[in-house]
């Protein structure tokens, strides 16, 4: 059994231990730091296996394997003079930081696997990326998403530029369920709509994946039907254009983000 901390126990840290309560290391013991009062204190009434800490030194001493849940620009602050030992295990959820950055934060700890989880990982949904490869974090986190092993750390960068679309999705389900409104819909019916038709259409995108298949958009259209003239609408207004070069804009906003941290 290993014993696993977290230091910065805010809104990813919280869906990651609701999904790994749902696997063995629910009978891990799980320390959490005492800042993020609220959510610490929620998962500490919630779950038996956790506790709050008195502090992160606490946490550091008292777990083999360490998960850094903080934002990059509070990791200095976070990390500074805690008792690393050489056989830590480091998880970092930081977005952008790179391990060179990380490692002599936590020095004497050499060991610094990052890790990339979405809040849906709570329901055990959604991809989580990891690089190095490390057997027990996998081991760790298999079953609570879709685990994917990159080989280069540069690849979690663009996943994470990638990833920068979401909160768009939202947007585009939202503006379907206000389409429908305004036609007369109900909200509850619409919503219930819209949101259960992008859930199955993700599910045929990931079945198939399991059998190695392309998801081609042609194959998913009547010829003359409603679903070719809308996304041939799309493609004349250059919108999926727009959408890659929002990509490009966002890897440059990131860079600057980097710079400034
Ligand atoms: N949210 C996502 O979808 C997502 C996805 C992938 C990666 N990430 C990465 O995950 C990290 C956390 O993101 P988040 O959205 O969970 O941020 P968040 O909700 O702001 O959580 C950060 C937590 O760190 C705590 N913290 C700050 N300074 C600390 C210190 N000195 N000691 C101990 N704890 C401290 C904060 O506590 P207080 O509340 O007390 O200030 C806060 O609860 C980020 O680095 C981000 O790049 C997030």
């Amino acid at each position: 059994m290993h014993r696993l901390g977290f230091i910065g126990t805010g809104t990813l840290a919280q869906a990651v231990i609701g999904g790994l309560e749902t696997t063995d290391a629910g009978r891990m013991q799980i320390l959490l730091s005492p800042r993020s009062e609220t959510v610490s204190t929620a998962l500490a009434a919630a779950y038996p296996n956790v506790r709050r800490a008195e502090s992160s030194v606490e946490v550091v001493e008292e777990s083999d394997i360490l998960f850094l849940g903080m934002r990059p620009h509070q990791l200095d602050e976070a990390v500074a003079s805690l008792p690393f030992r050489e056989s830590h295990i480091v998880v970092s959820f930081l977005a952008g930081a790179s391990i060179e950055k990380i490692l002599p934060t936590v020095h004497p700890a050499r060991n610094v696997v990052r890790v990339n989880p979405l809040p849906p990982i709570r329901f055990r949904k959604g991809p989580v990326v990891l690089y190095p490869a490390n057997p027990l974090i996998e081991e760790l986190f298999a079953g609570i998403g879709d685990l994917i092993v990159v080989d280069k750390e540069s690849d979690l960068h663009a996943i994470g530029i990638a990833s920068a679309l979401m909160s768009s999705h939202y947007e585009l389900q939202n503006r379907q369920i206000g389409w429908l409104v305004a036609e007369g819909m109900p909200v509850p019916a619409a919503a219930a709509y819209i949101r259960s038709m992008y859930d199955g259409l993700a599910e045929v995108t990931l079945q198939a994946l399991k059998v190695g298949e392309p998801v081609i958009p042609q194959h998913h259209e009547t010829k003359g039907g409603l679903n070719e003239r809308g996304r041939a609408q799309l493609l004349e207004a250059g919108w999926f254009d727009e959408a890659i070069s929002a990509l490009d804009i966002i890897k440059d906003h990131a860079s600057g983000l980097t710079r400034r941290s």
